[in-house]
């Protein structure tokens, strides 16, 4: 008897949970529900933060990272800054499985194994994700002159605009849109997925914390799972993942490894600090997450759900 199935995820991972929850009911993987899962939030085209319609880059490019990683083994497949193709939680999977040498390729790279494997190209830019993009950067009544010209993508002053934008738009309002979602199945395998168009506006071929083991992912079956949303820059200096994964390795219950990571993080100087958060799953099915905002929340589905649940995060 073990504790699964259950499979849980960070805010808006309802438009997957459900698909992954019966998935595991009919006794499919750990890694089946969570890619299946992942991959209905990459095609939510209200999410502007994952998969088709993500937001871009500063060039204009949505760019996608994505990971996923098996609890027993520490096996991990991961892409970082794909484009034109819509679901990089499954080229993750692909990497996890048929390029076992590697576990991240980005870029050029990655879309080339992707052609490869037989993965269909996409547009990923819908035209509401552009149109939120560009009013994004219309130059503010207090721009400068010279930012007049800002509207055209991919000369130097658009550039500049753009992290300028970053700059404006810190500390970002609301919940980041990046999905984890991590499952454990009636075999008692755990696996933990991440996926996401990272930070908006970014720089162009910015890997984020979704794609980096320890970072934004990382299970291990021994202790347990967790994931990140928010500012990967910070979640990668402290190798967020990881240090909640330590907590619940030292015996410390699941909110109180979540809180653990964020007040590490939460010591660190940075001009763009905004929203971290973190949630965790263990081999024996318990579950917690945290946030530095009040009110955040996740979603939990076990076999006896009839609806996605949705608990608190604690609080830092
Ligand atoms: N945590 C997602 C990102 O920073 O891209």
């Amino acid at each position: 008897m073990t504790a699964g199935p259950i499979i849980i995820g960070s805010e808006r991972s309802e438009a997957g949970l459900p698909a992954g929850i019966a998935l595991l009911r009919q006794g499919a993987s750990a890694l089946d529900a969570v890619e299946a899962a992942l991959r209905l939030c990459e095609d939510n085209l209200d999410d502007h933060y994952v998969g088709t319609g993500g937001l871009p880059n500063a060039r204009g490019e949505v760019e996608l990272d994505a990971s996923l990683m098996v609890g027993s083994t520490r096996a991990f497949g991961a892409v970082g800054a794909v484009r034109n193709y819509p679901h990089p939680i499954s080229i993750a999977r692909a990497v996890l499985e048929k390029l076992p040498q590697h576990c991240l390729l980005v870029g050029e790279g990655a879309e080339l194994f992707a052609q490869e494997q037989g993965f269909e190209p996409a547009m990923l830019l819908t035209d509401e994700a552009w149109h939120l993009f560009r009013e994004a950067l219309q130059p503010s009544s207090d721009a400068v002159e010279g930012e007049k010209t800002l509207a055209a993508p991919g000369d130097d002053v658009y550039r500049l605009a753009a992290i300028e934008l970053v700059n404006r738009f810190r500390p970002h309002e609301g919940p980041w849109g990046t999905i984890n979602v991590l499952a454990l199945d009636e075999s008692g395998e755990m696996v933990v997925g991440v996926s996401t168009s990272g930070y908006p506006w970014k720089y162009p071929g910015r890997v984020g914390d979704s794609a980096l083991p320890g970072t934004g992912n990382y299970c291990d079956l021994r202790y347990g799972g967790a994931a990140c949303t928010g500012r990967g820059e910070m979640s990668m200096r402290v190798t967020g993942a990881r240090l909640v994964v330590d907590g619940l390795a030292r015996g410390e219950d699941p909110n109180e490894a979540c809180r653990t990571m964020l007040a590490d993080a939460s010591t660190l100087r940075d001009d763009f600090k905004a929203e971290l958060r973190t949630l965790c799953l263990t081999p024996d099915g318990r579950h917690g997450a945290a946030a530095t905002q009040s009110g955040a929340t996740y979603n939990v589905m076990t076999s006896s759900s009839t609806a996605v649940e949705v608990f608190e995060r604690v609080v830092l």
